[in-house]
């Protein structure tokens, strides 16, 4: 399969407590090109921790769909992939993830100090496993090591399908703007896909990146949460210059009944719900009224209310 040959340029941003498969569902219905999981632990895979058992839900309707695992060794994360590489259309190994709890441990960004194990890691699982392998990578440690061209063309050299590059710094955190210089020039140094991500939080954004950079591809994060319309605003922006707004109430009841359906969590439901209250008059004293709830029945008497306030 090539993943590739995608409907929509828009791809939804993998996210942790974010991309559930009832959130991908979503997005996939409202034009996302791709959709992947959150990041996966490949340790917590291979030793068939419970916990992952959510994670690595899915279903028809959202394909294709990426799987995002994590790691710091060849062989276990090859062997975390092959435990999925049939519910999956392709696997994505998380290069660029900031966070301490995964950098102590070698893997995310603590990868892009050390290029060639990346290359590695992809190497062996290309050879190993029967679906496309992608990377996702920020486009360096920190201003002084910026090495997205160097790690996007060792990860094109070992086999892998496409490349994701936020244009930020793992030092960057959030801060900042996203360089979306190196990503241009990550995509004119290579041949295979590169989509590009950062900072874009609307049709216009979308339409001023993918022209400037031409990459194959844009991921959407944060602008994707509590949105997940916004896939629908891009095309509808691209092939007419307009689009229309988000019905937050429509939107979340239709994340609610996916999310019955794939079991989701509380917790994960009632973070949706206070972000689908993006943009309402008075969002904070919803949000505030949805942060005390303690179940589905609460969040919904709070959403039915919308329309009258
Ligand atoms: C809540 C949240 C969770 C995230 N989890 C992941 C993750 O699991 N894997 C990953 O590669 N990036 C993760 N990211 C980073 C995003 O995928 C993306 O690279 C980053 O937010 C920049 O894109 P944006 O400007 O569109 O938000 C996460 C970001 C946010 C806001």
């Amino acid at each position: 399969m090539n993943i590739f040959k995608l409907k929509g340029k828009a791809i939804l941003s993998p996210m942790a407590g974010v991309t559930d498969a009832a959130f991908r569902i979503l997005a996939k219905r409202y034009g996302a090109g791709l959709v992947y999981t959150e990041l996966i632990s490949s340790a917590a895979l291979v030793r068939a921790i419970n916990k992952t058992n959510y994670l690595i839900q899915t279903s028809e309707e959202e394909k294709p769909v990426g799987i995002q695992l994590f790691g710091n060794n060849a062989e276990e994360v090859v062997e975390a992939a092959k435990i999925v590489q049939d519910k999956f259309d392709f696997i994505d190994i998380n290069c660029g993830c900031p966070a301490w709890s995964v950098i102590r441990t070698g893997s995310g960004s603590e990868l892009l100090k050390n290029p060639e194990k990346i290359k590695i890691f992809v190497e062996n699982l290309v050879k190993n496993v029967n679906i496309p392998i992608t990377v996702k990578i920020r486009i360096g440690i920190n201003d002084k090591n910026i090495n997205a061209v160097k790690v996007a063309k060792l990860i094109e050299e070992a086999g892998a399908s496409a490349i994701a590059v936020h244009g930020r710094t793992r030092e960057q955190g959030y801060s900042g703007t996203a360089n979306w210089d190196v990503i241009s020039e990550v995509k004119s140094n290579v041949e295979i896909p590169v989509i590009g991500n950062g900072d874009v939080f609307t049709p216009e954004k979308f339409k001023e990146c993918l022209d400037k950079s031409k990459v194959d591809g844009i991921m959407i994060a944060r602008g994707a949460i509590g949105n997940p319309y916004i896939f629908k605003q891009i095309s509808d922006f691209i092939s007419t210059g307009k689009y229309s707004k988000l019905d937050n109430k429509k939107i979340f009841f239709e994340y609610l009944d996916l999310a019955k359906k794939f079991d989701i969590n509380f917790n994960l439901i009632k973070g949706h719900a206070i972000s689908f209250t993006k943009g309402i008059e008075k969002s904070t004293e919803l949000r505030n009224e949805l942060g005390k709830t303690k179940d589905i029945d609460e969040i919904i008497k709070i959403y039915d209310n919308i329309v009258n306030r």
